[in-house]
């Protein structure tokens, strides 16, 4: 964390991306070396991934959505069939599952982190099985086939409890990763693990706010070579494996269409990109959990507010800082906090306005207000704050004492 001192009328934005020399040097390189799409670096980014992960494979895409849509292509998703997703969430994580016309169904979160509450799975899990009734879901529908939970804001979920419940259910367990490079939980074992790495398949994001960047890009690793192959080819046009050689001299210009794929592979540019940012994910996680340790200190004090902690035995990447303010409880409530805090200069956002309060959502499967009733309590108190590598010690003390200052001062 930097510690000079700024002035104290510019704009704090919600983030801002950390390139060093290093990335920038690499993308230099790889423009000089006239080979721009997929290639060496990419190769050299999806090996250096895996092995951080502490996965078998990892296939480089251009999003996490298409990581995530893959990998359920590549698990065999079939229309009708049912993915358990948290309402609580970004859009991606559950419009790969419409992109089959399979099913979304949605679950509620835990109040304390945000993630997808297990108790909740497996109660919709034991409906859907008796044949009960279970808010959204048609009546026609196949079998339960994945479970996708998200590690809201690098919180992870509670993985151990999910899987039992996959296994019992026989759904396959896809991670949402994309806040989650890295975050740790401890597994069955007792062992502390990288978010992602007991996954069938894990999808992360280098979307241009993430914990590590590439502009927009995306992974998915995996330790079944069935699934790393099926990706991998579909990702680039569903033509035969490595296709992406057949402009080089050891590759072979013969290739064969197996599958209508996608163009989901990353170019090189970005790849160049992802090598040098994975070095620093460590420091950079580092860095985020020292910002996420000054809010608590400097924040604790208001009573009218929640912040956000660790569980014993996770590790939080701090992707996101989420405060609540507490309705009824401040000068001000969300909406306006939110207001008076751009005004002060200081940019916050919200995650999420859960999946099910959405237009498609409530016009295709009828959801509506009070569904789930802890996603919607939280979406209405939630405020995340700024939070990003090389962020200043005195931006985050001026966000304090703004809040501070909008909760607690004067009404207007
Ligand atoms: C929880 C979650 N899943 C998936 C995605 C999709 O990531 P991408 O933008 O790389 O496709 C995002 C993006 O913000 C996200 O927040």
């Amino acid at each position: 964390m930097d510690t000079k001192k700024t002035p104290e009328k510019h704009l704090i934005n919600y983030h801002r991306a950390s390139i060093g020399h290093e990335e920038i040097e690499e993308v230099v390189a790889c423009l000089k070396s006239g080979w721009l799409t997929t290639g060496p670096r990419v190769k050299q980014f999806e090996t250096d991934f895996a092995k951080f992960i502490g996965a078998k494979f990892a296939v480089a895409m251009n999003s996490c959505t298409a990581a995530l849509h893959l990998a359920l292509e590549a698990i065999g998703l079939k229309e009708n069939e049912i993915v358990i997703v948290p309402t609580m969430t970004f859009a991606a994580t559950a419009e790969v599952v419409r992109y089959f016309n399979a099913i979304p169904v949605f679950a509620d979160c835990l109040e304390d982190n945000y993630c997808i509450a297990p108790d909740a799975v497996r109660n919709l899990c034991e409906q859907i099985e008796n044949g009960g009734k279970v808010k959204g879901l048609p009546r026609k529908h196949g079998r339960i086939r994945a479970i996708i939970p998200v590690h809201f804001g690098g919180a992870p979920a509670d993985i151990p409890a999910l899987a039992k419940i996959a296994r019992k259910f026989g759904a396959t367990i896809v991670e949402d990763c994309a806040h989650a490079c890295p975050s740790f939980y401890t597994n069955s074992k007792g062992k502390l693990v990288k978010a992602g790495s007991e996954a069938d398949v894990a999808c992360y994001s280098f979307y241009a706010n993430k914990t590590i960047t590439t502009g927009e890009g995306g992974m998915a690793t995996t330790n079944n070579p069935e699934y790393e192959d099926r990706m991998r080819i579909m990702s680039l046009h569903g033509i035969s494996r490595d296709a992406w050689k057949r402009f080089t001299a050891s590759g072979s210009w013969r290739y064969e269409v197996v599958a209508p794929g996608y163009k989901y592979n990353m170019p090189d540019i970005m790849g160049a990109l992802g090598i040098h940012q994975l070095k620093k994910a460590d420091l950079f996680m580092r860095q985020r959990a020292k910002i996420a340790g000054l809010y608590t200190r400097l924040l604790k004090k208001l009573d009218g507010i929640v912040l956000p902690s660790e569980k014993p035995g996770t590790i939080s990447s701090w992707h996101i800082y989420p405060a609540r303010i507490l309705k009824g409880r401040n000068n001000v409530e969300r909406d306006e906090f939110i207001e008076r805090m751009k005004e002060a200069g200081i940019v916050p956002s919200v995650h999420y306005i859960p999946l099910h309060l959405h237009k498609y959502y409530r016009d295709k499967y009828g959801f509506g207000d009070g569904d789930f009733p802890v996603s919607e309590k939280l979406s209405s108190e939630c405020v995340s704050l700024p939070i990003y590598p090389g962020m200043e010690k005195a931006d985050v003390a001026r966000v304090a004492r703004t809040m501070a200052e909008i909760l607690e001062g004067p009404r207007r």
